[in-house]
């Protein structure tokens, strides 16, 4: 692997077939959910292309596979239904002036700067302070940080005045936009109907993350602005109520050895807004995120490759134009690509009611004013709003693999990650690639980045996600997967398992996920599939059967 491409990550610990990195430097400026490792994506792209060649994701959330087409010289078509994910992936892969982006920076911080810090001013012995951070208990002020002259960070009670402050602001007196919209009630993401976006906000947050967004916008120069809006939109989690309080025993910075240190949480998944929480300066969260995005924008700066966007298909498949984004409906826009013309098709789809990735990214399309395709995206959602049960989930994926048949071309192939212990999913999508003619020619693991944000940490979880390679093979003969259930089955299952797994449970330490990789992957290849959720059932009965 090039040196020059391997700028961004550690190696994490589980054991797979292949090893993720963590995502840092340009793959760590912005959030976004089941992130897939970059180096692992590299792999199979060098694998089953040439240079040049076309590679498609239709469902490339933050660009990932996108990023590394184009590091390795392939072209690629990425598509997503959200416009916060194609936006992600344009800023992601962007090229900039770096000093251009420094200057507009400073400008930015000269014009507004001040007034946002007037928001926190925190007053002791006559003397202002900016404060930092202000820790709310049950919708009371609790603690309150700053930095001293000395620029030492002083943690103390708040006063009336601080109080009286805050007190001052309310969301009815916000000058500039910011998003309004309720949330589909989904408890699963702890969203409720009867709350708004804003309401994720203090409203001295909101103020001062309006009047950002409002000097924004302003920036004349398109590619800058875009940058500066996603440093934004990176900092809306850190500047929202749902920063928790992390507390810890140890050493404290004032008198007391053994007192309770309070550290900044962050923003992980849904909407849960904890009874203790920070509300942090607007204006650090902003300036902490470009630092960040500065450095990574100046490490990208060293790998060699162009873009060289299109939105014309024709001039992606038949001219020398490297790059097309599209924020559609996959079962749509595929429908426009000719037959037989991708060389390569890796993906990581939704996975069925794990994460509803629209409705997470309200916060982000919504000050992005953006609009949102509900309707048509793949997902199981709780919401009762929706209407996204599995058979929309089911019939609207299966458009999308019949689709990815059609336009791949003859003995090609179609890397799809996968993970899931929901039978219903894993069947659909096992038995409709088989009856569409993928020949599946490869199972794989992978281990999580190490910074996922959704990690299964359950005893007989699954903790990799699988890697199933397929062959488009219009010759071969279809042979239907069979199911076993395992209540019914459970004499031969374990004898096949047996063969399989006892000899190397004897010889070495297996994991359980390990051994659900090992059991799955073994049958599938002879075309058997046991209810995935007996898994855990069938692991007991190993673990057992061997102590
Ligand atoms: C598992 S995520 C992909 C994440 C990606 N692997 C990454 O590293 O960021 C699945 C993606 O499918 C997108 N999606 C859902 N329904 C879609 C549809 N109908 N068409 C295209 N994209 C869709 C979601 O917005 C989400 O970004």
């Amino acid at each position: 692997m090039s040196k020059q491409l391997d700028l961004f990550g550690k190696k994490s610990r589980t054991k797979a077939d292949y090893i993720a990195k963590s995502y840092k430097g340009i793959y760590g400026m912005h959030k976004y959910w089941s992130k897939k490792p970059y180096n692992i994506i590299r792999e199979f792209i060098l694998k089953y292309t040439n240079e040049k060649e076309i590679v498609l994701d239709p469902f490339c959330g933050s660009g990932i596979s996108v990023a590394e087409s184009l590091f390795t010289n392939r072209k690629v078509i990425g598509v997503d239904i959200n416009p916060s994910a194609i936006f992600i992936t344009k800023n992601l892969i962007k090229k900039i002036p770096v000093s251009l982006f420094e200057q507009e920076f400073k400008k930015l911080e000269l014009s507004i700067k001040k007034k946002i810090n007037s928001l926190y001013i925190v007053k002791r012995d006559n003397k202002e302070y900016v404060g930092t951070h202000f820790i709310w208990e049950n919708e009371r002020l609790k603690e309150v940080w700053y930095k001293n002259s000395n620029n030492k960070k002083i943690i103390d009670a708040p006063t009336y005045e601080d109080i009286e402050l805050f007190s001052s602001f309310s969301y009815e007196d916000i000058p500039y936009y910011y998003p309004k919209s309720r949330f589909f009630h989904n408890t699963r993401i702890n969203a409720h109907r009867d709350k708004r976006i804003f309401e994720l906000f203090t409203p001295r947050n909101l103020k001062a993350l309006s009047f950002l967004m409002n000097k924004i916008e302003k920036i004349r120069n398109e590619e800058i602005k875009e940058l500066m809006r996603f440093c934004f939109t990176a900092s809306t989690g850190q500047a929202s109520k749902m920063v928790f309080v992390v507390k810890r025993r140890g050493k404290y910075s004032g008198n007391s050895v053994n007192a309770e240190k309070k550290e900044v949480g962050s923003w992980i998944i849904g909407y849960w807004l904890p009874k203790e929480y920070f509300e942090i300066n607007v204006w650090n969260c902003f300036e902490n995120r470009y630092k960040r995005i500065l450095k990574a924008k100046k490490q990208q700066k060293k790998i060699n490759y162009k873009i060289n966007l299109t939105n014309s298909l024709d001039e992606l498949l038949v001219k020398d134009k490297n790059m097309i984004l599209f924020n559609k409906p996959a079962q749509n826009i595929l429908k426009k690509i000719p037959n037989d013309s991708i060389d390569y098709v890796i993906t990581d789809p939704p996975h069925g009611n794990r994460q509803p990735y629209l409705e997470l990214s309200m916060m982000w399309n919504e000050w992005l004013r953006e609009t949102v395709n509900y309707q048509e995206e793949i997902v199981i959602s709780e919401s009762k709003d929706r209407n996204k049960d599995i058979e929309n989930y089911n019939k609207l994926l299966n458009d999308v693999f019949k689709e990815i048949y059609r336009i791949l071309k003859k003995d090609h192939y179609f890397s799809l990650m996968f993970n899931s212990l929901d039978n219903g999913t894993w069947i659909n999508l096992i038995t409709n690639l088989n009856k569409l003619k993928f020949e599946l020619k490869k199972i794989e693991t992978m281990s999580y980045s190490a910074h996922s944000v959704v990690q299964d940490t359950r005893n007989y979880g699954l903790k990799t996600d699988f890697i199933l390679t397929f062959k488009k093979n219009p010759k071969i003969i279809v042979e239907e997967i069979k199911l076993i259930s395992f209540k019914e089955n459970k004499e031969d299952i374990i004898k096949i398992i047996e063969g399989y797994v006892f000899k190397k449970l004897i010889k070495r330490d297996f994991e359980p996920y390990q051994i659900i990789n090992l059991v799955i992957s073994k049958l599938l290849k002879k075309k058997i599939f046991i209810k995935i959720s007996d898994m855990p059932k069938i692991l007991k009965i190993i673990y057992n059967h061997e102590s």
